[in-house]
């Protein structure tokens, strides 16, 4: 079984909003830029309203992350989130994402986390902190006993080294927040945001 997560985007930009009212424009920004799934995190006390805010927009994916418990998958399936990332592994909160049949992509550190995934089901988790764990050689070492997973790399990645994670066979999307950093949507610099992704999105596609 599949997790049906990073289907199209080689891209998943992670959000912490410090106000609900940025998940519309920067949805909008993202989208403009060629980016067309977001995963809002928890981190923050406007994440979930933004999750529900940023289902407005059309064609783009809304995904909740910093999820941690199952609770948590309660609320943001509530608001609308559309797939759920963690940081960790949570069987609790993997089961309670199936209960409501929402893709899920948990996070892992270890081979030991990866086969805890597989037992379970899936085949596609996050690695985090990916540049921490030791970057693309991390992935390419830990990815060889399992031919059939597909890593999602978050933390520390950049578009200096998004093209190294993409070229590792197991890598199909990069994770990360650079696009998307506090400070240009405090500003609200969407002009910047839509850059950022327009470079990141073609720096994949090389
Ligand atoms: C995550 O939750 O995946 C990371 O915090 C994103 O990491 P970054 O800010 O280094 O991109």
């Amino acid at each position: 079984m599949g997790n049906g997560v990073s289907v199209s985007s080689p891209i998943l930009p992670v959000v912490v909003l410090d106000e609900p009212g940025q998940a519309v424009p920067l949805s909008e920004a993202l989208l403009a830029g060629g980016i067309d799934r977001i995963e809002i995190t928890l981190r923050t006390a406007a994440g979930l309203e933004g999750i529900r805010r940023a289902r407005a927009v059309a064609g783009m994916r809304v995904g909740a992350g910093s999820v941690l418990t199952p609770a948590h998958v309660d609320q943001v399936v509530e608001a609308g989130a559309e797939f759920i990332v963690c940081p960790g592994f949570s069987a609790a909160v993997i089961e309670r994402a199936r209960e409501h049949g929402v893709d899920i992509l948990p996070g892992v550190a270890t081979a030991s986390e990866v086969m805890a995934a597989v037992a379970l089901g899936l085949d596609e988790v996050k690695l985090f902190p990916a540049g921490l764990l030791g970057g693309p050689a991390y992935i390419e070492a830990l990815s060889a006993p399992f031919p059939g997973v597909r890593f999602v790399p978050s933390g520390g990645v950049g578009p200096k080294n998004l093209r190294d994670y993409l070229a590792v066979p197991a890598v199909p999307t990069v994770s990360g927040s650079w696009m998307v950093a506090r400070g240009l949507l405090a500003a609200g610099d969407w002009n910047q945001v839509t850059a950022l992704s327009t470079e990141a999105v073609a720096a994949a596609a090389e």
